[in-house]
């Protein structure tokens, strides 16, 4: 792995849509191969800050810097094929696709190298089940199932960098456990750094090697799982 592969570092972010702002001075960083956690309640700007990460929503201050190059200004499609996956809140795949098309959907952002060599293998490895489903129609899964397609579409592309909003939102308990393992498999291979959007503290802590609390578009608490106080989160994500 480069050095500075998969390397997020956000500073001073300022974005929301039109008039209205909704990130106020964000500053972030995800160093490669780690998992980051971002909490908070809702509505309080997740969303608003993976889009801007994903170039969807353009800052109207601040930078954005990814692998050691300035990317505040390069569209989504860049940021694809150097390596940032992104799956968006409430799994949009397409129902009309199979499965496999949906997969080859995501081949389509990967670099030149990775579109060649086709869906990697280790994408069936973590979700079995889609290689089980391949022809069938992406609307005919459950939604864990559907979930579980949206992230597997992110990562047939082997991002550097993978963006997971609320994974396990909505979904069966079976599920979500299954989406526990993958997300602690990327982690143990080291290969892709992630920030993860997750509601839950007990998931989030336990798998993260740091966390950020956000309220109000602001990073309001930050810390090592070990080092940021349950209390201090708690206090943050109550309603
Ligand atoms: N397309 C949009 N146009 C205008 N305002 C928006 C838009 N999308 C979101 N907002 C507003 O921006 C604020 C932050 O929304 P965002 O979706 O980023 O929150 P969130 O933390 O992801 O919430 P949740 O936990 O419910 O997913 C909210 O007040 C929301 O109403
Ligand atoms: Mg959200």
């Amino acid at each position: 792995m480069i050095e500075a592969d998969g390397k997020l570092e956000l500073t001073g972010l300022e974005a929301g849509y039109g008039e209205s702002m909704i990130l106020r001075d964000v500053s972030l960083k995800v160093e490669p191969g780690q998992v980051v956690c971002l909490m908070g309640r809702n509505g309080v700007g997740k969303t608003t800050l993976m889009k801007t990460i994903m170039g969807l929503i353009k800052p109207k201050k601040g930078t954005i810097r990814y692998a050691g190059h300035d990317y505040t200004s390069r569209s989504p499609d860049r940021r694809a094929r150097a390596g940032i996956g992104y799956v968006p809140q409430g799994r949009d795949i397409f129902p009309q696709l199979t499965v496999e098309q949906n997969l080859l959907l995501g081949l389509e952002a990967a670099s030149a190298k990775v579109r060649k060599a086709g869906i990697p293998e280790s994408v069936y490895e973590k979700f079995p089940v889609l290689k089980e489903m391949l022809y069938r129609k992406g609307g005919d899964l459950s939604g864990g199932q559907q979930q579980q397609l949206s992230i597997a579409r992110a990562l047939v592309s082997e991002p550097k960098l993978l963006l997971l909003d609320e994974p396990m939102e909505g979904i069966q308990p079976s599920i979500v456990l299954d989406i526990e393992r993958v997300i602690e498999s990327i982690k143990d291979d080291k290969q892709m750094a992630v920030l993860l959007v997750e509601q839950s503290l007990t998931f989030a802590t336990s798998i993260a090697d740091y966390c950020y609390v956000l309220d109000k578009g602001t990073i309001v608490a930050e810390g090592s799982s070990d080092t940021l106080s349950e209390e201090q989160v708690r206090r943050h994500l109550a309603v």
